[in-house]
């Protein structure tokens, strides 16, 4: 710790697993990598530690917060049962972005889960995260490390830009490959439900369990917060629609515009993003929330988008790019 971050109480960024292990024994918070978004971990079995999660990102309680482990045979310390077709899901796809809700044992605290009686686990795959996890006697309860509504962080500068003063350490793992939050999947009276779309697509989960039923409820009292209209969402006003016509609309102002593919959009006034100019799905997702951020942090006045193939990783990023719009 330098002297400046003393006084000043801002976080340390580095690569040291020694020193994120420290603070998480001690009940406090740090921001871990995952292959996903970056998460805010606390120690998962200490119900004080976890509210200190809440509380830095200013989350309300009502919002249940997903488990972190490095092998599957730690879930069964925290899940009384997991169901065949999960299994078999965690089997392929873990360490990956993939969160299975699983009937909770009592070890876990109900904050963590906020009452309910399953449990949100997952295993990363990032290799600092997953040494990190390998090291600690305790799994890590970890939202994404953004204020509660906001971009989720793909780099340790984007959490250090928000929480940086909250938290006394960074774990940096460099950028998340995924760059979108895991899949949420669940079983229900023998069906496979998917509660959130994320970087695992439905193709690949219906690859391995046959089909399934994809329940994204937009209410104020969600099954998942991410389920919550406006989530996700930059400062700024987004639009999503034809690209063009927006620009029309909005002639006299400064606009961000995210576009995808090629394009035809040139205007003065405008700065372009191209979340993949190939048209690489994976691309686009690595890409979205840190060009929403950058777009967010310029001197632009809104943000418009357009939406992309409803194929793919292209159906978690229209739920991200409608949920920043609040459509
Ligand atoms: O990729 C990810 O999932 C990242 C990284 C850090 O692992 N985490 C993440 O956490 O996106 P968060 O808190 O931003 O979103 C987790 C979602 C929330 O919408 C929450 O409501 C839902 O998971 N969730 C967690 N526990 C749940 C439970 N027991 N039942 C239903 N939904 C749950
Ligand atoms: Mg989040």
């Amino acid at each position: 710790m330098t002297y400046f971050q003393y006084i000043c109480h801002v976080a340390e960024i580095g690569k040291d697993i020694l020193k994120a292990k420290d603070y998480l024994e001690k009940g406090q918070l740090v921001a871990i990598p995952t292959e996903t978004v970056y998460g805010l971990a606390a120690n998962a079995l200490d119900a004080i530690a976890a509210a200190k999660i809440f509380e830095a990102k200013e989350r309300p309680t009502f919002d249940p917060l997903i488990v972190h482990t490095h092998s599957l045979q730690e879930v069964y310390h925290f899940a009384t049962v997991i169901h065949p077709s999960l299994l078999t899901l965690a089997e392929t796809y873990w360490p990956g972005p993939l969160t299975l809700l699983l009937p909770k044992k009592a070890i876990i605290p109900d904050l963590v889960t906020s009452g309910l009686d399953r449990v949100a686990v997952r295993i990363p795959d990032h290799p600092l995260t997953l040494q990190l996890l390998a090291q600690l006697a305790f799994p890590l309860a970890a939202p994404s490390a953004n204020p509660f509504g906001y971009i989720s962080p793909t780099t340790a500068e984007h959490v250090y830009k928000q929480l940086g003063y909250k938290i006394p350490y960074i774990l940096d793992g460099g950028p998340c490959a995924v760059g979108l939050e895991s899949t949420i999947v669940g079983e229900e009276n023998g069906e496979i439900i998917i509660y959130r779309l994320g970087g695992l697509s439905i193709d690949d989960i219906e690859a391995v369990v046959g089909k399934v039923t994809v329940q994204l409820n937009q209410s104020s009292n969600p099954k998942a917060p991410g389920q919550l209209k406006s989530h996700y969402a930059p400062k700024k006003p987004v639009y999503i629609g034809d690209v063009n016509e927006l620009l029309q609309e909005h002639q006299n102002k400064r606009v961000g515009v995210l576009v995808f593919g090629e394009t035809d959009v040139s205007k003065n006034n405008t700065l372009i993003k191209n979340l993949s100019p190939s048209k690489n799905y994976r691309e686009a997702a690595a890409n979205l929330f840190s060009f929403l951020r950058e777009l967010d942090e310029s001197d632009v006045d809104m943000i418009i988008g357009e939406f992309l193939p409803e194929t793919n990783l292209g159906l978690a990023i229209n739920d991200r790019l409608k949920r920043a719009a609040a459509i």
